[in-house]
């Protein structure tokens, strides 16, 4: 398996060891009211009470982890294009190890995300929205500050730090037999599929995609990478990179197959988790818990 992809089992495994006093174990939440409409045990696990609020921060954290032993001493910056999540989860992670963060974001990012950035103690550059805008930022800043590139889904250290969830998923909850992976870049879906198939083969992994950025569908039906063939409309916009050159043979291979869910299935799921949260007055627990793909 190592020979074929960019990351093997060992890999996460040494993630482990790098990030478990960083992050949280967090928790796998149930709900009887969905096992019922589901018909199955469906389990949750909730990535969202991790440090910075994803599941983001295990790679970003493995990524500069595994940079700090090198014999050049610790990177001058690192730098990474990214409005969500991952720009939130490698400023914390930089800070952490006392190195300057550079986070390219379009212009156009919402305020809040900027300031999480900033909160984080990481400088925002802005480019222009196109990818061609993004990525000549990300070189001049990247040349400007000697800095290095830690990208949000194909970087192996990332994938292999995100593929930490899936340990930790085969122990708390030993049973399981399918797991449901939302899927962007890929790295998240990747990094549990060469877990998973390493720990427990016969256990199922899926991706999880909206119907409007259904690239990672489309490549496995094609049987090559089939990028989105412009920038997708969605409301889940935490997913809507396409999947990249290491991402794709992982999941070509190890992933077995794609689900693809319509705007509509996606708003009426979240009215459904409303009403339900209503009726139970759970409110906080079920909307977020029940709630991969947000950003
Ligand atoms: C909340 C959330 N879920 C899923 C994803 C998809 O992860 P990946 O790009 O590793 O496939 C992202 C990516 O930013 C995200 O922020």
């Amino acid at each position: 398996m190592c020979a074929q992809y960019c990351i093997s089992f060992a890999d996460v495994e040494k993630a482990h060891i790098n990030i478990r006093d960083f992050v949280h174990l967090t928790p796998v939440l149930t709900s009887s009211i969905l096992n019922q409409v589901a018909g199955r045990n469906l389990f949750f696990k909730c990535e969202l009470f991790q440090k910075t609020g994803s599941f983001k921060v295990r790679g970003a954290l493995n990524a500069i982890r595994g940079l700090i032993p090198a014999p050049s001493g610790k990177p001058k910056a690192v730098v990474t294009h990214s409005s969500g999540n991952h720009g939130q989860a490698l400023a914390y992670a930089a800070k952490l190890e006392g190195i300057p963060a550079y986070i390219v974001v379009p212009q156009t990012a919402p305020n809040c995300k900027k300031l999480a950035i900033q909160a984080y103690g990481a400088s925002i550059v802005y480019s222009e929205q196109s990818d061609e805008s993004r990525e000549n930022v990300t070189k001049r800043i990247m040349e400007e500050t000697e800095g290095i590139m830690v990208h949000p889904n194909q970087e192996p250290a990332v994938m292999a730090g995100q593929g930490t969830i899936a340990m930790e998923v085969l122990n708390q909850v030993p049973l399981v037999d399918a797991l449901v992976v939302p899927v962007g870049g890929g790295g998240m879906v990747a990094g549990i599929a060469i877990t998973v198939k390493a720990l427990r083969p016969s256990v199922k992994v899926y991706a999880a995609e909206p119907l409007n950025a259904d690239d990672c569908y489309q490549s496995k039906l094609k049987g090559e990478l089939t990028p989105n063939p412009y920038p997708p409309e969605t409301i889940a916009d935490g997913v809507k990179s396409s999947i990249g050159l290491n991402t794709w043979p992982v999941i070509r291979d190890l992933v077995d197959d794609v689900f693809t869910v319509t705007e509509e299935e996606i708003k009426v799921r979240l009215q459904q988790e409303r009403k339900w949260s209503n009726f139970l007055d759970k409110r906080y627990f079920l909307q977020v818990a029940t709630h991969p793909l947000g950003t």
